[in-house]
C-alpha cells in the first residue's frame, strides 16, 4: 500500500490541509483504504498543535474536518516509512533533500508544471482559499498518477 507524507514548514497550514483534501479525494473515489497518509513539518515550532484556524475553516467550508490533526516534525524514519514525500514548496523540498539526498520519490506535490503551494501563514484568508484550490487540483492529479484502479 503506498504511503504518502505531505510536508510544509510549520505543519499547521498547508500540509494538514493537503492530507485532509487528499483523504477526501480518496474517500470520494472509494479508495480510502488503499493509501496511507500522514503530514509533517520541516520546523518544530508548532509540534503538538492543531492546524491553523484558517485551515480548519476553509476545510470545514468544503465538508472536510481537519480539526483533530496534530503537528509533528519530520523524522529520519519518515524517509524509509513513506514511499512518496510531497513537499509544498521549494524551500521545504531543499530542506528534505538535505536530510535524505537519495529518496527516490521526494518531490514537489504540484510538479506538472512545477509550482509552489505558497505559504499562507502571514497573509489574509484569501490565501487559504487559493491554497485549498491548488491542493484540490493537485490531489486529483496525484491520485490519477498513483493508478490505483
Ligand atoms: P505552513 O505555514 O508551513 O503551511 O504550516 C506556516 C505556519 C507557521 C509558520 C510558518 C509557516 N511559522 O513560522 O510559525
Amino acid at each position: 500500500m503506498p504511503a504518502l507524507l505531505f510536508v510544509c514548514l510549520g505543519n499547521i497550514c498547508r500540509s494538514p490541509l493537503a492530507e485532509g483534501i487528499f483523504r477526501h479525494t480518496l474517500e470520494q473515489a472509494g479508495l480510502a483504504d488503499r493509501v496511507t497518509l500522514d503530514f509533517a513539518g520541516t520546523g518544530a515550532w508548532h509540534a503538538g498543535n492543531p492546524p491553523d484556524p484558517r485551515s480548519i475553516e476553509v476545510a470545514a467550508r468544503h465538508g472536510i474536518d481537519i480539526s483533530g490533526q496534530r503537528a509533528r516534525q519530520v523524522t529520519g524514519g519518515d524517509f524509509s516509512r513513506f514511499d512518496w514525500i510531497l513537499a509544498m514548496d521549494r524551500d521545504n523540498l531543499s530542506a528534505l533533500r538535505r536530510k535524505d539526498p537519495r529518496h527516490p520519490h521526494l518531490r514537489l506535490f504540484l510538479d506538472n508544471p512545477d509550482r509552489d503551494v505558497p505559504d499562507p501563514y502571514y497573509g489574509g484568508p484569501e490565501g487559504f482559499d487559493r491554497v485549498f484550490e491548488m491542493l484540490e487540483e493537485g490531489s486529483r492529479r496525484f491520485l490519477e498518477q498513483l493508478q490505483l484502479r
